[in-house]
């Protein structure tokens, strides 16, 4: 059986309402024949998830995700959102560990731990994010640096749960920076996340695991990075803001 491969959109912080609606439509409007083991993953702000679930409803092999979700289950949180209204209102995913959150956010490994725990008791799935930073890769100790992140965050799940989680691979010299890991690079590392896997759980279970790609994924790069074994689809910021290039990214999932 193939692996789901999977086209995820991470919009960030970015468009109005207004926006986020035509880019739905017209991400919406050309007709993707997605196989059944190809998914499109939309993560937009919290603001616009019933927007873009409304807009996605009927359309076989999209999804909708938040970007984000809190430790805890409710209360006195203020501007904090949960797993449990997020699957309330039918979101299948969410990205956590995402880089911008680490750095920005404070949000370590151990915090990560918690919110994959809450995400999988509400059934989410999470889309758990890796990556070195610049210094790291050129020490050359990226191996165990991005090993470490997983064992930290998701090395206490029983493998029934780690094969709910999807990983993203996004090195962080690469997000936002128009500087691509080469197809190389990023097989390379998905490799080596796989093995670490196989390492803990059995390679059964690692290879059932979608590892993606993300940092300056294009539609005029994907197919390359994407036609790697362990590639298995990208996380895409800044393009997946303009529908014709996630389009183009959608259409190069193997
Ligand atoms: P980018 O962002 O595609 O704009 O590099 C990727 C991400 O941060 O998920």
């Amino acid at each position: 059986m193939m692996r789901q491969q999977i086209a995820a959109a991470n919009w960030k912080m970015n468009l109005t309402y207004a926006q986020a609606e035509d880019l739905l439509n017209d991400l919406l409007l050309s007709p993707h024949a997605l196989k059944p083991h190809q998914s499109v993953v939309l993560a937009v702000p919290f603001p616009y998830l019933s927007l873009a679930k409304h807009k996605v409803d009927g359309k076989a092999g999209f999804f909708v995700a938040a970007q984000n979700c809190y430790t805890k289950k409710s209360g006195a949180y203020t501007g904090e959102t949960s797993a449990e209204m997020l699957q309330s209102m039918g979101i299948e995913y969410v990205i956590l560990g995402h880089s911008e959150r680490r750095e920005y956010f404070n949000e370590s490994n151990a915090v990560l731990a918690e919110k994959i725990n809450i995400a999988l008791s509400y059934n989410i799935t999470p889309i758990f994010c890796c990556g070195e930073p610049l210094q790291i890769r050129e020490a050359g100790t990226q191996n165990s640096y991005v090993a470490e992140q997983l064992k930290e965050s998701l090395f206490h799940l029983s493998a029934e749960q780690l094969e709910k989680i999807v990983i993203a691979y996004e090195p962080i010299w690469a997000i936002g920076t128009g500087k691509t890991a080469t197809a190389d690079q990023a097989q390379e590392m998905h490799a080596h996340l796989r093995t670490t896997l196989a390492n803990h759980y059995g390679k059964e279970v690692a290879d059932m695991i979608p590892i993606l790609y993300g940092g300056s994924v294009k539609g005029s790069n994907a197919k390359d990075i994407f036609s790697r074994t362990d590639v298995d689809g990208g996380l895409v910021g800044g393009a997946s803001l303009i529908a014709a290039d996630f389009g183009q990214i959608i259409d190069a999932l193997k």
